[in-house]
């Protein structure tokens, strides 16, 4: 699993985020080297990150982030094709948003810690409906093949359970293919199963071939949830790719 810097707008695009939706406390959970907190928080939004990644060393994120958007530059460039361009436009622009959201990421991590809290799924520092809004990008269904289907619903759950009203996650698809993630309807019967109805809404905003969707969960009015959450010793260490020569250097775990 690798860190990784989106942007706002990549965040308005991914999850349909309105201006109304900024006015709303908001979680994001990844984190990671992401500048949605920095830029949303710029323009009054209210809103928190968490990450594992947030604990030790995490002065180090941004310049390592930096470093890895650059290394993926090589290989997003060299395998162009395997990609959807509408957004970007290509790889350079790609790279320079990249790098971009890395450096204010950075930034706002020295200047506002607090906005950045060390923690992981399924059990977050917070407490039950603490955030209107929780966004959840490219952890679950993404890591599908290195998350087990456990690790998933106890995951969801956790995002619920801190959400007054919705959680939404992007994309669907495992991030190696344009699949989506084998366990998708089960997940939504067990949530359904709880009070939890969900919707899949396209977007505008691809960048993996069929990653157009964003999962919406409702969490207005579900009844108690379990307190049992499984999984959580499941295990995908996080990897930076430029430290590595053919295979990558595991610094840290997805376990906080
Ligand atoms: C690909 S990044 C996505 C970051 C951000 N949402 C974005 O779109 O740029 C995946 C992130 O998931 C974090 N992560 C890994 N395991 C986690 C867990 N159990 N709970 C919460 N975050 C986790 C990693 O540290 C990493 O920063």
């Amino acid at each position: 699993m690798l860190v990784s810097a989106r942007s706002l707008d990549e965040y308005r695009a991914m999850f349909a985020l309105t201006d109304d939706d900024l006015g709303l406390r908001i979680l994001d959970c990844p984190g990671g080297a992401a500048s949605f907190v920095a830029e949303a928080g710029a323009r009054g939004t209210d809103a928190v990150a968490v990450d594992p990644q947030y604990g030790q060393g995490r002065d180090l994120l941004g310049t390592l982030a930096l470093r890895e958007i650059e290394h993926k530059h090589t290989d997003v460039a060299a395998h162009a094709e395997r990609y959807v361009w509408d957004w970007f436009g290509g790889p350079e622009r790609y790279t320079r948003l990249r790098a971009e959201s890395a450096r204010a990421f950075g930034a706002d991590l020295a200047a506002r810690p607090d906005r950045y809290v060390a923690g992981s799924l399924p059990h977050l520092p917070f407490e039950d409906r603490s955030f209107d809004l929780v966004l959840s990008s490219h952890l679950l269904f993404s890591y599908g093949a290195q998350l087990s289907e456990e690790f998933h619903l106890s995951a969801l759950i956790e995002l619920v359970r801190v959400a007054r009203r919705e959680v939404r996650l992007f994309p669907v698809v495992l991030h190696t293919s344009d699949r989506r993630y084998e366990a998708l309807e089960r997940l939504r019967a067990a949530l359904d199963a709880l009070g939890v109805p969900s919707r899949l809404d396209r977007v505008d905003y691809a960048f993996q071939p069929g990653g157009d969707e964003a999962l919406v969960l409702d969490a207005r009015s579900h009844g108690p949830l379990p307190t049992d959450r499984p999984g959580a010793d499941d295990h995908d260490p996080v990897r930076w790719r430029h430290l590595g020569t053919e295979d990558p250097v595991v610094l840290g775990s997805v376990r906080a």
